[in-house]
């Protein structure tokens, strides 16, 4: 098993990784529990392909638990889940002392941690991530929140977990599509300052999405490690946490053109917006073609989707990037790259420049 820290002072936590920790969870969550009572909560999904063994792990301890089952997909993470899980949570008389148990990928996650954010003015909860893209990025730091109908993640706050299990034996029930996905957020981390990192994702990222399990340990640590060294430094995105955005101004355009539907995933729209974000920086004369080749070439040997296949309306995705929440007095922030490995934040790009980078990706 690895072990990486966050380190907020009295908040910091650990992450475990490693092979079937699932089986013995309750002796990782049990040091954390208050009194031995708590409720998971997963979706349809994860419980029926993951559940039983972490039901089996706290029956075989002393912790009580009950269970809550959401539906599965981004439409869960709204505010009518929201309500009836604190309505459910309440019936239960769930107390201060209990511990919410996140149980699933990135929906869960940012759901369950807003819930536990608060409910009762905040309870103690422990994220077990079960997708890849949950694991390497949105169970490490404490963001949580729902959408709201005019955007992503509009609605939420920072509540840091007590701990995070990552057992990567669950990603042998997740579907491909959606492994692929989680590796663009690790392809992420190299990007953005680590371009060693990209260097071995470019020889180790076929196995690594091919199942090798120590390759996928691996990458796990290095990016969950790359994740907790940048909250350490600004829990609360002032600065330099901005440059997880990576990706993201362009991809939470593509997908909320696209709906939020199952057609794009976060992680292939988070894809495409880096290679757009490479595209663009070039534009502007700050990285190299070789830069922006390279990353392409990475992200298109892998993933499933492109962006070619889909009907974007460029001035839409104008539109969304001007409306999204990391606007600030009027302009857009966006993470640039000086090259593989050397990004940085910049409100000072020409949406002419956005919008002929837009074009010439999606041939309009
Ligand atoms: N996913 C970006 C962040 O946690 O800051």
């Amino acid at each position: 098993m690895q072990t990486t820290t966050v380190d907020l002072g009295s908040r910091s936590y650990e992450i475990l990784i490693g092979e079937n920790l699932l089986d013995d969870a309750a002796e990782y969550i049990l040091p954390f529990l208050k009194r031995k009572k708590t409720v998971i909560i997963t979706d349809e999904n994860v419980a029926k392909h993951q559940l039983p063994r972490l039901e089996r792990s706290l029956k075989g301890s002393d912790i009580s638990f009950d269970t809550v089952i959401v539906p599965a997909g981004e439409a869960t993470k709204s505010f009518t889940q929201f309500e009836s899980l604190l309505e459910q949570l309440i019936t239960m008389r769930l107390e201060r002392s209990d511990t919410i148990i996140a149980f699933g990928g990135g929906v869960v996650g940012d759901l369950v941690g807003f819930v536990a954010s608060v409910y009762l003015r905040g309870i103690n909860f422990i994220q077990i991530p079960t997708s890849l893209l949950a694991q390497v990025d949105s169970s490490v730091g404490g963001k949580t929140g729902i959408n709201s109908r005019q955007g992503k993640n509009l609605v939420g706050t920072f509540h840091q977990p007590q701990r995070v299990i990552i057992d990567v034996t669950s990603l042998d029930t997740l579907d491909h599509r959606h492994l692929i996905a989680g590796y663009a957020e690790i392809v992420k981390y190299g990007l953005i300052n680590d371009p060693e990192f990209f260097g071995w994702l470019e020889q180790n990222g076929e196995a690594l999405v091919g199942g090798n399990r120590n390759i996928q340990i691996d990458a796990i640590q290095k990016s969950c490690a790359a994740k907790a060294s940048i909250v350490a430094d600004d829990e609360k995105e002032a600065g330099v946490r901005a440059l997880l955005n990576l990706g993201h101004t362009f991809g939470h355009a593509l997908e909320a053109e696209n709906g939020y539907n199952d057609n794009l995933y976060h992680g292939e729209a988070v894809a495409m917006g880096c290679i757009l974000a490479f595209q663009l920086s070039y534009k502007m004369g700050l990285c190299t073609e070789q830069d922006v080749e390279r990353v392409e070439a990475h992200f298109k040997k892998l993933m499933v989707k492109d962006i070619s296949e889909y009907s974007f309306s460029i001035d839409n995705l104008l539109h969304n990037m001007m409306t999204d929440k990391k606007m600030a007095g009027g302009k857009l922030t966006f993470v640039l790259v000086r090259g593989i490995g050397h990004a940085f934040l910049s409100d000072a790009v020409d949406m002419n420049d956005v919008r002929a980078v837009l074009g010439d990706a999606t041939g309009r």
